[in-house]
């Protein structure tokens, strides 16, 4: 591969987040001219190697670590020394690549510094809704203005979050909106039977209600407003699939266990932690439930319920309201509603004719709009433009 060709990959995080398995298949379709550096060691790094992308982990150091989406400017000032060191390495091995694509807004800052270090070009996937809900203002007013000064293409993975980086002051002209994509396939080769096992061992009969919530266990994705909306029904039961994957939310993760445990419903409550299957975990539910409570940049797990031929509930807000059209492809609630999460959940089940409806109405709209190949085209398109200097 040429050094005119390659493309250098940045990403905070060794975990598996909804970005991490975004830029999985990116790397993947790219794989003979990408290389990735990971900030930290874990199982995206796994997953990389094991998909033949060439991965590399350049570790933060202390204080670099501590630089968290609400944290204030004094902390990140202290982390100053670190983050220059960090970004030298990352411009040293940028040398050998036509164009820098970061992942992440930690990885941003490092990568727009190293870019304009080694002057190549960098691309920002901006996968963050920048408002008040999500981060202090003091770091949306760092990131966008970094980005603004150094930052050559930012695609943002909904129109939510191009409109919020352009209200926060940052230029509409870099910024061009690119819908994720997800591979249809797993969905389409789930075998049956695992789905009836999976209900036995939960306990769940066929005539219970299984709604799956497949988020990473975070106050803002609102998992216990599931617990609060399926509090009342004795046949309804949540599969909560995700775990606390950054150590912040570990406490939400055991506020939770309690509240199931306070309602009662343990039983009913299948706390699932994070699994790598969530094609056979969906298609045993009868309902995909996403709850954030904050407007979510996308959310891949609505896409995913949609491709699972299930009828999706999700709250109406940020990017998930580009998904769904509600009442034809799927339902929009008020965030932090459970009365009203627990009204769509009764009519869904009430109402076989709407799930069906909606269910295929979904799975057809996610095939035509949220393609992986789709996705990768228009990736490519950019990564090309930009590295060719327009
Ligand atoms: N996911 C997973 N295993 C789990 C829980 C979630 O692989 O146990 C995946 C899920 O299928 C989705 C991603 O994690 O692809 C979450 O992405 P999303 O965009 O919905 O949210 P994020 O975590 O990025 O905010
Ligand atoms: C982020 C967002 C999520 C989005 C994902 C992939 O993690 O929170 O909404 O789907 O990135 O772009």
């Amino acid at each position: 591969m040429t050094e005119r060709r390659r493309i250098l990959f940045l990403d905070h995080a060794g975990v598996l987040g909804g970005g991490e398995l975004s830029l999985l298949s990116i790397a993947r379709a790219f794989r003979d001219e990408a290389e990735v550096i990971l900030f930290e060691d874990g199982p995206f790094r796994r997953k990389l190697a094991e998909d033949g992308v060439a991965v590399s982990v350049l570790p933060m150091s202390g204080k670099l670590r501590t630089i968290s989406r609400d944290g204030g400017l004094l902390n990140d000032a202290a982390a100053i020394p670190a983050l220059l060191g960090h970004c030298l390495k990352v411009a040293r091995l940028a040398r050998s690549s036509s164009v820098i694509y970061a992942n992440s807004q930690k990885s941003m800052i490092v990568g727009a510094i190293a870019g304009a270090l080694s002057r190549r070009p960098v691309i920002w996937h901006l996968r963050d809704l920048m408002d008040v809900a999500h981060f202090s203002s003091g770091h949306i007013r760092l990131a966008v203005g970094v980005a603004n000064a150094f930052v050559s293409r930012i695609i943002a993975n909904s129109e939510a979050t191009r409109d919020a980086f352009i209200a926060s002051g940052g230029k509409a002209a870099k910024t061009l909106t690119v819908y994720n994509g997800i591979e249809s396939d797993p969905f389409d080769s789930v075998d049956p039977s695992t789905s009836s096992l999976l209900r036995t061992e939960l306990g769940v009969t066929e005539s219970d209600l299984l709604v799956g919530c497949f988020s990473r266990l975070s106050d803002w994705k609102g998992q216990h407003v599931l617990l609060e909306a399926i509090r009342k029904h004795p046949g309804w039961h949540a599969l909560l699939v995700g775990d606390a994957i950054f150590d912040a939310d570990t406490p939400y993760k055991s506020m939770l266990e309690t509240l199931a445990s306070r309602y009662g419903m343990a039983d009913r409550v299948h706390f699932l932690g994070f699994r790598d299957n969530v094609p056979e975990l969906m298609a045993a539910c009868d309902i995909v439930a996403h709850t954030s409570t904050a407007p979510e940049p996308f959310g891949r797990v609505i896409v995913e319920g949609m491709l699972s031929r299930k009828p999706v509930i999700a709250t109406n807000a940020g990017g998930a309201v580009e998904l769904i059209r509600d009442r034809q492809t799927g339902l929009l609630v008020p965030p932090n509603d459970a009365i009203a999460l627990q009204g769509a959940i009764s009519s869904l089940e009430q109402d076989a004719q709407l799930r069906a409806t909606i269910a295929s109405q979904g799975h057809d709209e996610a095939v035509s709009r949220f393609s992986s190949d789709r996705l990768v085209r228009e990736v490519r398109a950019i990564v090309d433009s930009t590295r060719g200097g327009t």
